[in-house]
């Protein structure tokens, strides 16, 4: 079972054809990383999958369904969580416990669910502290943190990550790891960061030319 299929996307942007015919697929409790040099079109391909750049050409399907409108979009984005590279572009709530609380009020779950939500999510990553703070007064690593935090109280089945561990602490690192490799979730990590690729331990994917190849 395939919870995302991707068949020879196409994207431009401005006159650079950027993917030219990417194929994947993620299983049902698959992990890989999507690996390649700055400006290759990682985060073009996500974004795509996710609906946030049209694609020229190609087909996306999640579980096994094409998606055509916003509508399957919107599925999409609540079946597949999605950690966006810069934490400020995912990020627009005044403090911690709003921001955390948005997608599930949204997903209209009733108070002590989005409160249980909420709860585990802090513990998950050791954050109880920053519940109350504004987003604003966060540091860059604790902004990342809480931008994972936010996409795990959707409780997707599938997760996105866009270079992860950008601005993370040792502890948060291997918290994060651990977190990564213990989750039944499928997953997909797009990084560059030599150190997270030899935790994981994953099959490696490497996006260049517009094209992706599996890394033997
Ligand atoms: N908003 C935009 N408009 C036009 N071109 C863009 C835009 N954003 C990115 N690009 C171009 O698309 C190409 C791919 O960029 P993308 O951000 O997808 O790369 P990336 O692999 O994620 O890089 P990085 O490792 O630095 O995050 C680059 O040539 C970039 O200049
Ligand atoms: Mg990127």
């Amino acid at each position: 079972m395939e919870v995302l299929r991707v068949e020879e996307l196409t994207v431009r942007r401005g006159k650079r054809k950027v993917l030219d015919g990417v194929t994947f697929s993620l299983r049902v409790g698959e992990k890989f990383i999507i690996a390649g040099d700055n400006g290759a079109g990682k985060t073009t391909l996500i974004e795509t999958v996710m609906g946030f750049i049209p694609a020229e050409g190609g087909r996306i399907y999640l579980k096994g369904r094409e998606v055509r409108n916003e509508e399957d979009f919107y599925a999409l984005r609540t079946t597949v969580g999605y950690v966006f590279q810069n934490p400020d572009d995912q990020l627009f709530s005044l403090t911690v416990e709003e921001e955390l609380a948005f997608a599930p009020l949204n997903l209209k779950l009733s108070r002590e669910e989005v409160e249980r939500r909420i709860d585990r999510a802090l513990k998950a990553f050791s954050i109880e502290h920053l519940r109350e703070k504004t987003i604003h007064s966060l540091s860059g690593g604790e902004k990342r943190i809480v931008s994972i935090a936010c996409v795990l109280t959707m409780e997707p089945e599938a997760l996105i990550l866009d270079e992860p561990t950008t601005g993370l602490d040792r502890k948060r690192f291997k918290r994060l790891v651990e977190f990564l490799k213990e989750t039944d979730k499928s997953v997909i990590v797009v990084t560059h960061d030599v150190e997270l690729i030899k935790s994981l331990g994953w099959k490696v994917y490497r996006l260049e030319n517009g094209k992706l190849f599996l890394l033997p």
